[in-house]
């Protein structure tokens, strides 16, 4: 776990309930983001793959999209609060407690890795960890997603969740596409698309992803 660690894993703990019951499935999610989406699970197919791990899998509402649409996922999450709620309501799916930056898997071990918004948090220190960790279970050929809020710099996410009576920090480090793109180029990943698109809704920041591959 990297420094970052013990604060998301407090914030997350506490909000799992919350979490669980306001974001029960991908409806929140633009119909582009689940494009890129869908289009990271065709490439995954299309290279013979099947098995993918959703990395921050949190309360399992993202695999649970995964698995439906037929693949074998794993998800990892620092937070037990959120795991537990994603044994509770995907009790089906196999989930692990287990840091982005110290995966419990052996090398190439997936077809496609999973990080929607689950890098959000990690400082620049930590994210060329993540990334390597990403690298080092996707198979070669395997592709890679993120999603993220666009940003520069920490943001003080816990005053929202402290105004609903969650006595908890949390940070989310906010960075551009360049910064991300150029964290997967270091870690060896090749470009395969991205896509920043404007805020909706209740959304305050733009919202981008980046889809990868480990080179075959
Ligand atoms: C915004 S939530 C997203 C959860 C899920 N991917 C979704 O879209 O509903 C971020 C998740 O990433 C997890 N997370 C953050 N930093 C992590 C780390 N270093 N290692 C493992 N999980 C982490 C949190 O515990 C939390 O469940």
């Amino acid at each position: 776990m990297g420094d970052s660690g013990p604060e998301v894993r407090a914030a997350y703990d506490a909000m799992a309930q919350d979490y669980a019951a306001t974001f029960p499935t991908t409806e929140p999610e633009a119909a582009v983001d689940l494009a890129m989406l869908d289009h990271f699970l065709r490439l995954v197919r299309e290279a013979g793959g099947a098995h993918v791990l959703d990395a921050g899998c949190g309360t399992g509402r993202m695999a649970r999209y995964v698995a439906d649409r037929g693949f074998a996922v794993s998800g990892v999450d620092l937070s037990p609060g959120m795991l537990a709620m994603a044994r509770r309501d995907h009790p089906d799916l196999d989930v692990r407690e287990g840091s982005l930056t110290d995966l419990p898997f052996e090398d190439a071990a997936f077809d496609g890795v999973l990080l929607w918004y689950s890098l959000i948090h990690l400082t620049a220190d930590e994210l060329p960890g993540a990334l390597d960790e990403a690298f080092r279970v996707v198979r070669p050929g395997g592709a890679v997603l993120t999603g993220f809020q666009v940003g520069d710099g920490p943001s003080d996410v816990g005053a929202r969740l402290r105004e609903r009576g969650h006595d908890v920090v949390l940070v989310r480090h906010e960075r551009g596409i360049k910064a991300m793109l150029d964290a997967f180029a270091a870690a060896g990943f090749v470009k395969e698309a991205r896509l920043v698109r404007r805020a909706v809704g209740r959304e305050q920041e733009p919202q981008a992803f980046v889809l990868a591959r480990r080179p075959a």
